[in-house]
């Protein structure tokens, strides 16, 4: 449609139909969600009346061609103007073919893969009638107990944004009004989410904006200058104002100096949350302060529905306000192709043949394969078919390897780690016991175990948190691995057998204790559908491990928030002088985190040597490159995340002690070197001053190449 045509549209709405389209309800508000076509019992309980359900703009969770099918259908065939429902769906990790979750993605440091498991999820999505997804989530987290950051890609305001932008062209590919395979993308949740103090989730995040420029807003940023359509805003505070009532973030940063064009939707009950938050009064008040700020769409609560009408008729509002949301909602139906094809590419047929395809799950193996960090291992992985094994724990046959926003997956169709296993081995070399539940552990449970594991050559045991533990809403103050699940580690430890630990689970874990008990440990997060298939290429060697952490794994919770890029303070610790009390320390427990920012292990090792700067001094018409060769000295060919990290010695600010500027991923033969180049330029210098500039300072930087963030070799250059 012309947009002279969605004018006019607009032009033709009543004040009734134009502030209904700013409405999200779920699924089952609408006629067609069930036989029945029965939809009181959620009208009343809301307040509105079927004649706003007609008219309402959007649908929240909806999937599947026959229903979004049978919901468009019924809503056209009532609906005065015509106006098409847009889909939107919570497709994070995948749609039925799950892919690891986000933070375990982020490990592979593979943007390729990313952006083909977000090109897939959108596929299955869009033939199943999805128009939006709710993701990229982009917040940076640096705290492990929010049990959220599993949504995320970690802890750096780089890689968090190189991901963000992997996943927008994957999910929304170049042309979303005649390619049907793609579905528009809104990243989430505006903004900084990922900071809520005490890792409590919904808490208040507290911070200066020069923290909130430099950390937060980039990812956001990066997924908007990659043509993200839609922004979801937070339920946080930022700077003491919630961002669905927050005209500074939506308006003056989001909208006038970002540029956005595209729509804002509230998260789920953000509009009304105002008012517990402290800052509106009543629905009224929160009507108005969301729509000043720029919230187009309101999931879930009503307060515009309710208020906006009289707000206007009284002359608080101005209409061209209202009718400015409405537009960007059309705007988005028009570029969905929504008006000339209001069921898009939904079809029952292309369901059947793409979703679950071999072709997805494949692609889902191997990313599964690339996310999974190999902590530590005596030499005891990878194992070969003729061991016994005892696969042992909660997590051996279990299907809950998905994570906890995997809506649309089913455990059914998941690869246990027993069944990956089962393909690798004959039936005499694999003994399975459950050894004790996620969070409790029986007598009998514990000695079936112990027996089981004494025919074995080697126990793997499958231990880490039920999806239930992690995800919204999913805080945890104590991130070890559950008791039950620590009481049968040490059992079998008595059994003097070597232990491969394999954990899943969708933050970073207090692993002490863990780590020593255990010979070898496989990070394997929640690895999705193909995970048991992936596990077991890692476990025989089939697949060489590659991942590396892109969150810091904390010595214990008291260190939290424990992350790569922090400061140095006047007062740091040195081992040289680890007696010295009036340092930056702890008594009780180390500095450093258990696991950096960056680590992982292979089955072969790399060798970093011939580490060359090309000039000391650079200038803005200067860059320098830096070049480290990287050699394979085991006997097996694998993949190598080299970094690049800098630190500015002296800024008007203080600087990070480390910050990834640049990475790459090499895939080297037994014996053989490449040469890893990476040109620094002053553009990569450039940070927020105290008056906010954005720009670099004259003097000298420290440059580190290496294997993680705390491995590295140093040299330095002065910017003129
Ligand atoms: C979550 C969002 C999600 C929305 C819709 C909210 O509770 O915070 O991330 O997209 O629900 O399901």
């Amino acid at each position: 449609m012309e947009q002279k045509a969605l004018l006019n549209l607009l032009k033709e709405m009543t004040l009734d139909e134009k502030i209904d389209q700013l409405q999200q309800l779920a699924t089952h508000f609408f006629k067609g969600a069930s036989e029945e076509g029965e939809i009181t019992g959620p009208i009343t309980e809301m307040g509105i009346t079927e004649d706003v359900v007609l008219n309402t703009g959007s649908v929240l969770g909806a999937s599947g061609a026959t229903l979004t099918r049978n919901l468009q259908e019924a809503h056209l065939k009532e609906n005065r103007l015509g106006i098409p429902l847009l889909f939107m769906a919570d497709v994070i990790h995948g749609f039925k073919t799950i892919f690891p979750v986000p933070l375990a993605i982020g490990s592979s440091w593979d943007l390729e893969l990313a952006e083909k498991s977000a090109e897939i999820a959108a596929k299955e999505s869009a033939v199943s009638g999805v128009h939006v997804t709710f993701a990229p989530m982009v917040d940076l987290v640096r705290d492990p107990r929010w049990g959220r950051v599993m949504e995320s890609t970690g802890e750096d305001p780089y890689l968090n944004s190189e991901y963000a932008r992997a996943f927008v062209r994957g999910f929304q590919g170049n042309d979303l009004t005649n390619d049907k395979n793609h579905i528009a993308a809104c990243v989430k949740h505006f903004a900084a989410y990922g900071a809520p103090e005490g890792g409590r989730d919904y808490n208040t995040v507290n911070m200066s904006e020069r923290q909130l420029r430099e950390l937060y807003l980039p990812s956001y940023k990066a997924a908007l200058d990659e043509g993200c359509e839609m922004v979801m805003t937070a339920f946080n505070t930022v700077d003491g104002i919630p961002p669905s009532g927050n005209e500074y973030l939506m308006r003056d940063i989001l909208r006038q100096e970002w540029g956005f064009n595209g729509v804002v939707i509230s998260d789920w009950g953000a509009v009304k949350e105002l008012i517990p938050h402290g800052v509106a009064q009543d629905e009224k008040e929160a009507a108005i302060k969301a729509l000043r700020a720029g919230v187009d769409i309101e999931m879930m609560t009503t307060c515009y529905v309710h208020h906006v009408k009289s707000l206007i008729l009284e002359g608080k509002l101005e209409e061209s306000l209202l009718d400015e949301s409405v537009l960007r909602i059309l705007e988005l139906k028009n570029k969905l192709g929504l008006f000339e094809d209001p069921y898009r590419g939904s079809s029952e047929a292309l369901e059947k043949e793409v979703i679950l395809s071999e072709s997805h799950r494949k692609v889902a193996r191997e990313l599964a394969t690339k996310s999974c960090v190999l902590l530590k291992n005596e030499n005891i992985l990878p194992l070969n078919s003729n061991q016994k094994i005892a696969l042992i724990g909660p997590f051996a046959q279990s299907g809950d390897l998905m994570g906890p926003w995997s809506w649309h997956g089913a455990k059914e169709d998941v690869i246990t780690v027993e069944m990956g296993i089962q393909n690798k081995v004959t039936e005499e070399k694999l003994l399975v016991a459950k050894g004790s539940d996620v969070l409790t552990i029986a007598e009998e449970q514990l000695q079936q175990a112990v027996e089981t594991s004494k025919h074995a050559d080697v126990i793997v045991l499958a231990l880490g948190e039920s999806s239930y533990m992690s995800g919204e809403g999913g805080s945890r103050a104590d991130i070890r691995i559950p008791e039950a699940q620590l009481t049968l580690l040490n059992e079998l430890k008595q059994l003097n057998k070597p232990i491969v630990t394999i954990l899943f689970n969708g933050r970073p874990l207090d692993l002490h204790g863990v780590v020593e008990q255990s010979n070898a440990i496989l990070e394997a997060w929640y690895p999705g559908t193909e995970g048991g298939a992936a596990i077991a290429d890692l476990l025989f060697g089939d697949a060489n491990p590659s991942g590396k952490l892109t969150m810091s794994f904390p010595y214990s919770v008291g260190q939290v928030p424990v992350y790569y890029n922090c400061y140095n303070t006047g007062r740091p610790f040195s081992k040289d002088d680890p007696d010295n009390r009036y340092v930056s320390k702890y008594i009780d427990i180390p500095n450093e985190p258990i696991f950096p920012f960056g680590f992982g292990l292979s089955y072969t090792t790399f060798e970093y040597s011939k580490h060359y700067i090309s000039n000391n001094t650079l200038s803005a018409d200067n860059p320098i490159t830096v070049t480290v060769q990287v050699r394979n000295t085991g006997a097996r060919a694998g993949e190598e995340i080299v970094q690049l990290y800098i630190r500015d010695i002296t800024g008007e600010v203080v600087r990070p002690l480390k910050e990834l500027k640049a990475f790459q991923k090499v895939a080297l033969e037994a014996n053989q070197t490449k040469t890893v180049s990476f040109t620094i330029t002053e553009e990569q210098l450039r940070y927020y001053h105290r008056n906010l500039e954005f720009k670099s300072d004259n003097g000298l930087f420290e440059v580190y190449v290496g294997p993680n963030s705390s491995d590295v070799v140093a040299f330095t250059f002065t910017l003129v």
